[in-house]
């Protein structure tokens, strides 16, 4: 018989979680890059929204740090069908990795089912745990129409990863009240070259999942035409990824309405 431990150590998640002495064997390991994301140091009272929240580390950040409301919203059903759409040359990648969640399912369905779970999304799964009360929604950052508008809107490591950029951030303006954090990675160099050039490089043919590399110029550009009043870069950082031990780059922009 499994129990959380094991589901700890040996399943399928993207985010570290540390929890009463557990630490999740997640892809990231947020914590060890959370000031670059040049949060608050209390967002009391706050309603935040978290798209492509993934396993939900920022959105369990949020509400641990006074967030009244938090929503995370992503296209991954955690049932084994695919989140997105890949390049066709490399659908069947992502077919078996999407597939791993099915599979986590069932090896820990007798953990799942000790917190009432249906599938394998950790945002549900850590929301029971540590008793906090934050809502998740699968859907798409293409349409946020039917979720409202938040004080604070996230959108991390999610723009390179799609076809549309420009949707996603039109969609993201729509769903702020307040102030919009964007997170890229698979970020463009900042070299005297680019520097400031709204520039978006097509990458889909090499990864199959990140589609571009975007400079720092293009995301502001774009968070500017959807009616952004002030766009700042509030940081850049290079985060390891666990899995390859490899360095991606980041940025941070912080858009106001
Ligand atoms: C690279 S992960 C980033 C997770 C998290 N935000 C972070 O920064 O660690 C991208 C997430 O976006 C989700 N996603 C992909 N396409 C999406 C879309 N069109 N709308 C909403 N979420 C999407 C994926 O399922 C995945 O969970």
């Amino acid at each position: 018989m499994c129990n959380l431990q094991e589901l700890f150590e040996k399943g399928r998640w993207y985010h570290c979680f540390q929890y009463e002495g557990l630490i999740s064997n997640g892809t990231y390991n947020i914590a060890e890059h959370i000031q670059y994301y040049k949060f608050d140091n209390d967002y009391a009272g706050k309603t935040v929204l978290d798209v492509g929240c993934s396993d939900g580390y920022f959105s369990v950040w949020m509400k641990t740090h006074g967030a009244a409301r938090v929503l995370g919203v992503d296209s991954n059903k955690y049932d084994g069908s695919l989140a997105f759409s890949p390049s066709n040359a490399y659908k069947h990648l992502h077919e078996e990795k999407y597939a791993l969640y099915a599979d986590d399912y069932s090896a820990f369905k007798p953990v799942y089912d000790q917190y009432r779970l249906k599938n394998s999304n950790k945002l549900l799964l850590m929301d029971k745990l540590l008793g906090l009360g934050i809502e998740f929604q699968n859907g798409s950052v293409y349409d946020l129409s039917s979720v409202g508008e938040f004080d604070v809107v996230m959108c991390n490591d999610l723009l390179e990863h799609l076809r549309d950029p420009i949707t996603a951030i039109e969609q993201l303006f729509f769903a702020t009240r307040e102030k919009c954090i964007i997170t890229v990675s698979s970020a463009m160099k900042t070299g005297w070259l680019n520097r400031n050039k709204p520039l978006a490089r097509y990458q889909g043919h090499i990864s199959g999942g990140s589609f571009f590399s975007l400079s720092e110029g293009a995301v502001k550009a774009m968070c500017q035409s959807a009616g952004f009043k002030k766009v700042e870069i509030a940081s850049r950082f290079d985060m390891k990824n666990r899995r390859h031990s490899e360095m991606n780059r980041h940025f941070v922009v912080h858009a106001y309405k």
